[in-house]
């Protein structure tokens, strides 16, 4: 049985806001976007709410999309100091000349963006921005910024909106964030139970 119990949940964005938010970045993209179909792709699985927020106002922006995601997967970032990041899955759309916007919700150490725009480079967009719905900047150990950014959070855990702990919480149409009460043996490390 899960133990929810154990966790204190602090909120932290509302709906509201974070719609609000929304709306504003995504007239800052259409302003600064002059090309044909615009390629959104979606780091799973962090993503997947925002996508579907973001390409339905890119909609109301008279934006084509072309919509695809991708897989990615970190081993051994709490134990060995490369924390390498691999591609599990790949895109199938040809970003061969297009304008491409990659997304996730979070930027942490940097290191998963790095290692993906590097990844995506080499299919020789025309254009290649990110997007990232919360920035950690506390955390980076990789020298890297999104082009834009919902919100700049605090170095505390967070879920919510697509973000997970534990692959629980993604649903929660708003951000919290978690701490642990004594009794769970996770509460020394707050970035132990993540998933992409
Ligand atoms: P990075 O490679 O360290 O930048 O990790 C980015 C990924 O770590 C994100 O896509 C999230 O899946 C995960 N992550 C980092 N911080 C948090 C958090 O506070 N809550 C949930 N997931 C997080
Ligand atoms: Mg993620």
């Amino acid at each position: 049985m899960y133990q929810k119990q154990n966790i204190i949940f602090k909120p932290l964005i509302t709906e509201f806001d974070l719609k609000v938010r929304i709306g504003v970045l995504v007239k800052e993209i259409a302003s600064d976007y002059n090309g044909d179909e615009l390629v959104i792709i979606g780091l799973l699985k962090g993503s997947f709410m925002f996508m579907a927020d973001l390409s339905r106002l890119l909609y109301l922006h008279d934006i084509p999309l072309l919509i695809d995601f991708i897989i990615a997967s970190s081993y051994g970032s709490d134990t060995v100091s490369s924390g390498k990041v691999t591609i599990t899955r790949d895109i199938t759309t040809d970003i061969k000349g297009k304008w491409v916007l990659l997304i996730d919700d979070i930027l942490d150490s940097g290191r998963t963006m790095y290692y993906v725009t590097k990844h995506l480079r080499k299919k020789k967009p025309a254009v290649l921005k990110t997007c990232v719905f919360l920035d950690k900047p506390d955390r980076r150990v990789i020298d890297i910024q999104a082009d834009y950014v919902g919100f700049k959070v605090p170095d505390e855990f967070i879920v919510g909106y697509g973000l997970d702990y534990d692959s629980r919480y993604r649903e929660l149409p708003y951000l919290s964030t978690i701490t642990f009460k004594e009794s769970n043996p996770d509460k020394k490390d707050n970035h132990k139970n993540f998933t992409k």
